[in-house]
């Protein structure tokens, strides 16, 4: 089985906090960008982000966070959560009492997360993992995430990894994944996509129902190259 795994960034130097309390990054060389943000910010800047978000890539976190409805006390679960920006929206829905979790299989990025979250006393359990193993129990999360992450995976590790969701999904629990659109233009995203792009948000539906996942709904979020998948475990 060939796995593929987007590329993980380089452990962050650290920051100094300045009198005025917020963070000062030392400059940094990422990916050939000279800059003082911090290097996740610098690689959420690539133009592939920046073009599908039109630089807005909180609002789209934002509008993922709405499409998946999290009420106050709903266990979640983001999977590929990066630096955790979902995963800390799922937070602020689903109440301080809830279990709220984030896997990524790059140290680094779940290393960046954790600091938030603790700089931030936001309680949630991070850990470095992927989605076709995950280090929960069966049934354990009302609602499982996805954002930016699917398009990362080859055909046969979506299928596993939809079966892991599906596992530690509740009855009746449910899963929100926000992805890329396949380009229907040939002038479109393919120039800056990495490894080309033959499969988009448009083919998951299949893949899902084929996990055992039932009223599967599909549809475009605010953002024209990214689109959405809501699915439901069977009660
Ligand atoms: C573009 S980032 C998106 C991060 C975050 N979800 C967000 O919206 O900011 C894609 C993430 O998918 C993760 N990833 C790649 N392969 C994965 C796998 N097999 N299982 C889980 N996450 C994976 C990467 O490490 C990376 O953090």
């Amino acid at each position: 089985m060939r796995v593929r795994r987007c590329q993980a960034i380089a452990a962050p130097a650290p920051a100094e906090r300045t009198p005025q309390g917020k963070d000062r990054w030392p400059q940094q060389t990422v990916l050939g960008k000279t800059s003082n943000r911090p290097c996740w910010d610098t690689t959420a800047t690539l133009p592939l982000v920046f073009l599908c978000t039109l630089g807005r890539a909180g609002a789209m976190r934002e509008e993922a966070a709405d499409l998946a409805a999290i009420r106050p006390g709903e266990s979640v679960l983001e999977v590929g959560c990066g630096t955790g920006e979902l995963t800390r929206r799922a937070r602020s829905r689903a109440g301080s009492a809830a279990i709220v979790a984030g896997i990524d299989p790059s140290a680094e990025m779940i290393g960046v997360a954790r600091a938030k979250s603790q700089r931030a006393g936001l309680g949630i359990d991070y850990r470095v993992a992927a989605i076709e193993a995950l280090p929960f129990a069966d049934a354990s999360f009302d609602v499982v995430l996805s954002s930016l992450m699917m398009h990362h995976l080859p055909e046969d590790l979506k299928h596993l990894g939809l079966a892991e969701v599906r596992r530690v999904l509740k009855p009746g629990g449910r899963l929100l994944i926000v992805d890329m659109k396949r380009p229907t233009s040939r002038l479109a995203l393919p120039i800056v996509m990495h490894g080309g792009m033959t499969h988009g948000v448009q083919d998951l539906p299949a893949v899902v129902s084929g996990a055992g996942f039932v009223d599967v709904e599909t549809g475009d979020t605010r953002f024209g190259p990214l689109g959405f998948v809501a699915a439901h475990v069977p009660a």
